[in-house]
C-alpha cells in the first residue's frame, strides 16, 4: 500500500494537517495522519506554539509552528472559555498560516494535495482555499454530535438551548425534533455564551459545507442513523473512517507524560476486576465531586486505576495532583493507584480493566466501545452530554451519572456495573458485541477499511 499516496511520476503527495491545540482534537489527528502516512503521503503539521506537539515522537513529519500560544482563560464556565480560545485560535493564526503556507507552497507547490484541518479552524481552511490548496474538514466529535451541530439554530430558535428556558423545562424532555437529544443531553447558556456557541457551531457547519469532503471519527455501526443524516444533510462527501485510534495508537502525541508504571499494576490483577476511572484533558469538577467520587469508589470495593489529573479540581493548585479526602488511602490500601496522566488507549485494553469511568470525550467513547467495556458516564459539557445518552440509552452499554454526584450513587452504578448477575451482565454483553462490531467495521472491506479507500481516492483526485 505504501505507493498510493504517490504520483503517476512518482512523487508523494503531501498532505497538510492542522488541528485544534487540544488532546482531544491533536490524537485524532495525528492518527489520521499516521494512516495516511502509511498510505504513502507525505505529512507537513502545522500547529500552534500552545500545546504544541512532539515533533521528535514524529522524525517522518514535517513541523511548521505558527505563532500563537495564547492559553484558556481560567475560569469555571468551560463553555465560554472554550469557544472563546477557539475563535482566538482562529484570528491569531490567520495572518502567520497564511504566511507559512506560502512558504510552503513556493517550494512544494507540485506535492500539496490538500490541508486536512479541524472543522472549528473555518478562517485557516479559507486561508487554504485561497492559496490554492483543497481542504478536508475533520470532525473529531461524533456523527450525532454534528447533526446537532446542524440543527442548532432551530434548537436555539425553539428555546431548547437558552439556560432560563431549559431550566424551566423538564430535563428528561425528549427533543422531539432531534430524538434521542433530551433537554438535558444538550449545553444550555444565556446571553453572551449562548450568541457566542452559536458562532462557533454555524462555523463548523460552514466550514464542512466548504471543505471538499467531511472526516469523522466514528463508524457505520455505532451511527448507522446518524451518519445516514449527515449525508443527506451536506453536499460534501461523508468519511466515517473510525475509530482512528485503532489504525495508529495516540501515545505519541500525548501532551501529558503517561504514567507506564499502572500497566505493572495492571498485570496483577485478575480479569475485569478493576474500575478505571479518567475524565479526560479538560473536563473539571468541584472539589465536593472529588469527595463523593472518591468515596464512591472506595465504598465499592473494587480495585481501581484512577486518572488524577493536576487541574481536574476547580481551585486546586492547577500544577499538583489534587488533594484526596483524609482517610482515602488507609480505607483503599492495595487495592487502587492514582495516577497524573495513564497510557489509556493500553489501559482499557488490558485484560484487568473491567469497566470504564469516563466523562465521555468522544476519544475516550469510542476507546471504551473498543475495548468492550461497560462505561459509567458522568459528562460535564459541550457534546459529553450527548455521548453519555448514546452510551445509556441507545448502545446500553453503560449508565449515566445525573444530578448531584453523590456517594451512595456512585457506589450502586459501579456495583450494578461489575458485580456478577444483574443488569451488569446484559452490560457487559452488549459492550463486547459492541467491540466486536467495530472490529468488523475496520476490518478487511469492512465499511471504515472500504472508506479509508475512499478517502485516499478522493484525496488523490483534488486539484485546486
Ligand atoms: C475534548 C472534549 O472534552 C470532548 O468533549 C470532545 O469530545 C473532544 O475534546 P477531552 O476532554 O480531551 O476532549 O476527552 P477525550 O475526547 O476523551 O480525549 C482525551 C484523550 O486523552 C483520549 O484519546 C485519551 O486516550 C487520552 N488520555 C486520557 C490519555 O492518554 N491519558 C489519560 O490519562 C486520559
Amino acid at each position: 500500500m505504501g505507493s498510493v499516496g504517490q504520483t503517476a511520476t512518482g512523487h508523494r503527495r503531501r498532505v497538510l494537517f492542522f488541528s485544534l491545540p487540544y488532546q482531544g482534537h491533536i490524537n485524532p489527528m495525528f492518527q489520521l495522519a499516521g494512516l495516511l502516512h502509511a498510505r504513502g503521503f507525505a505529512v507537513t503539521v502545522f500547529h500552534t506554539h500552545f500545546n504544541a506537539p512532539d515533533a521528535s515522537q514524529h522524525p517522518a513529519y514535517d513541523f511548521v509552528p505558527v505563532q500563537f500560544d495564547g492559553t484558556p482563560a481560567d475560569s469555571a464556565d468551560t463553555v465560554r472559555v472554550t469557544v472563546e480560545h477557539v475563535l482566538a485560535v482562529n484570528r491569531a493564526c490567520e495572518a502567520p498560516f497564511r504566511e507559512r503556507l506560502a512558504a510552503l507552497l513556493e517550494e512544494e507547490e507540485e506535492e500539496v494535495a490538500c490541508l486536512v484541518a479541524d472543522a472549528h479552524l473555518l478562517t485557516l481552511m479559507d486561508v487554504a482555499r485561497g492559496l490554492g490548496v483543497p481542504t478536508l474538514a475533520l470532525r473529531t466529535g461524533s456523527a450525532a454530535c454534528f447533526r446537532w451541530f446542524m440543527a442548532f439554530p432551530m434548537l436555539c430558535d425553539k428555546g431548547y438551548l437558552s439556560s432560563h428556558v431549559a431550566e424551566s423545562q423538564e430535563p428528561d424532555m425528549l427533543v422531539t425534533e432531534l430524538p434521542p437529544y433530551r433537554v438535558r443531553d444538550m449545553p444550555s447558556a444565556s446571553g453572551a455564551t449562548l450568541g457566542l456557541m452559536r458562532d462557533l457551531i454555524s462555523r463548523a457547519v460552514t466550514a464542512v459545507n466548504a471543505s471538499s469532503g467531511l472526516i469523522i471519527n466514528t463508524f457505520d455501526a455505532l451511527e448507522t442513523d446518524e451518519l445516514a443524516s449527515l449525508r443527506r444533510g451536506l453536499a460534501v462527501p461523508v468519511f466515517d473512517i473510525g475509530p482512528l485510534h485503532v489504525h495508529s495508537p495516540a501515545a505519541s502525541s500525548s501532551l501529558l507524560r503517561q504514567d507506564r508504571g499502572c500497566l505493572d499494576w495492571l498485570d496483577a490483577r485478575g480479569p475485569a476486576s478493576v474500575l478505571y476511572v479518567s475524565f479526560g484533558s479538560l473536563a473539571s469538577m468541584s472539589a465536593a465531586d472529588l469527595v463523593e467520587t472518591a468515596w464512591g469508589i472506595a465504598n465499592s470495593g473494587r480495585p481501581f486505576l484512577w486518572v488524577l489529573r493536576p487541574g481536574l479540581v476547580r481551585g486546586a493548585p492547577p500544577s499538583q495532583p489534587p488533594p484526596l479526602p483524609d482517610g482515602f488511602h488507609a480505607e483503599t490500601r492495595g487495592r487502587g493507584t492514582v495516577v497524573s496522566w495513564a497510557p489509556q488507549e493500553e489501559v482499557l485494553a488490558h485484560p484487568a480493566v473491567g469497566a470504564f469511568w469516563t466523562h465521555c470525550g468522544w476519544n475516550s467513547t469510542l476507546e471504551g466501545v473498543c475495548a468492550g467495556v461497560p462505561m459509567l458516564c458522568r459528562p460535564c459539557f459541550g457534546d459529553q452530554m450527548g455521548n453519555a445518552r448514546y452510551v445509556d440509552h441507545v448502545w446500553r452499554t453503560g449508565l449515566a451519572l445525573h444530578g448531584e454526584l453523590e456517594r451512595g450513587k456512585v457506589e450502586a452504578a459501579i456495583s450494578t456495573m461489575m458485580g456478577a448477575g444483574g443488569p451488569g451482565t446484559a452490560l457487559r454483553g452488549r459492550a463486547r458485541e459492541l467491540c466486536r462490531r467495530a472490529a468488523e467495521c475496520m476490518a478487511k472491506a469492512g465499511s471504515s477499511d472500504l472508506n479509508v479507500d475512499k478517502l485516499v481516492n478522493h484525496i488523490m483526485s483534488l486539484t485546486a
